[in-house]
């Protein structure tokens, strides 16, 4: 969908409230974000004008790109640098960050992009920074609910790659590259917020 030329996501109007009620106070000390697969933009044009602290860098696949430069030049926000155009399977910019953000992207990507995602945020995340993953999951091998069920099929009749994935294969993968667990927030319709945060020097400095 488009609107005033810029694309747009209703999801976005839908989601960002419960999200920055998680993400603001986990972000109060942080400085530079890394989101990967902003999408429309939305998102990062809401967080960024609601935390002027945080300098928030939006990263995409290259064809969203425009699109994203298209709000962020209406937003017009000093914490709004350009866009990065980032695959997770190529080259990821120079870090470290002190968080990262991403939404609606682990069902979207495949499994081996995932992989690579928890590869790429265990090396640019700072020690102690926190990655906040926004989604719908599975737990313990099972659906949460039946729109869940419902939404993963869709997916992977569009394309089998795509689906959701569980908590506990991304555990594994994150524990593979130093980060942990250290919140799982219930969100309206079915989603979470995973919050994962990188271990090593200086984490239980910068963590909690
Ligand atoms: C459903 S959209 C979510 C967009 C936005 N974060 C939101 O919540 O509205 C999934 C996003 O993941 C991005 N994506 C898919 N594969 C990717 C990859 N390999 N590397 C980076 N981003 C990817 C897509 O380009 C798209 O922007």
């Amino acid at each position: 969908m488009s609107t005033h030329g810029k694309p747009y996501a209703s999801s976005c109007d839908e989601n960002r409230e419960p999200i920055l009620a998680v993400i603001r106070p986990l972000f109060a000390s942080a400085r530079h974000l890394l989101e990967i697969g902003s999408g429309t933009g939305q998102h990062a044009v809401f967080f960024a004008a609601a935390m002027p602290h945080l300098t928030w860098q939006t990263s995409d696949v290259a064809e969203h790109l425009p699109g994203i430069r298209a709000w962020l030049e209406e937003a017009a926000l000093p914490n709004l640098p350009l866009p990065l155009t980032l695959d997770v399977n190529d080259d990821w910019p120079v870090g470290p960050f002190d968080a990262v953000f991403s939404a609606n992207t682990a069902h979207i990507m495949s499994a081996a992009d995932v992989a690579v995602l928890f590869r790429g945020v265990g090396e640019v995340l700072a020690p102690g920074g926190h990655f906040a993953q926004y989604g719908p999951f599975n737990e313990g091998g099972r659906y949460t609910s039946d729109s869940n069920r419902r939404f993963d099929a869709a997916l992977k009749s569009r394309d089998p790659r795509m689906g959701l994935r569980d908590l506990d294969d991304l555990r594994t993968l994150a524990a593979r590259h130093n980060l942990t667990l250290t919140d799982n927030h219930a969100m309206p319709v079915n989603n979470r917020t995973l919050v994962w945060q990188r271990g090593g020097a200086g984490a239980s400095l910068a963590g909690g």
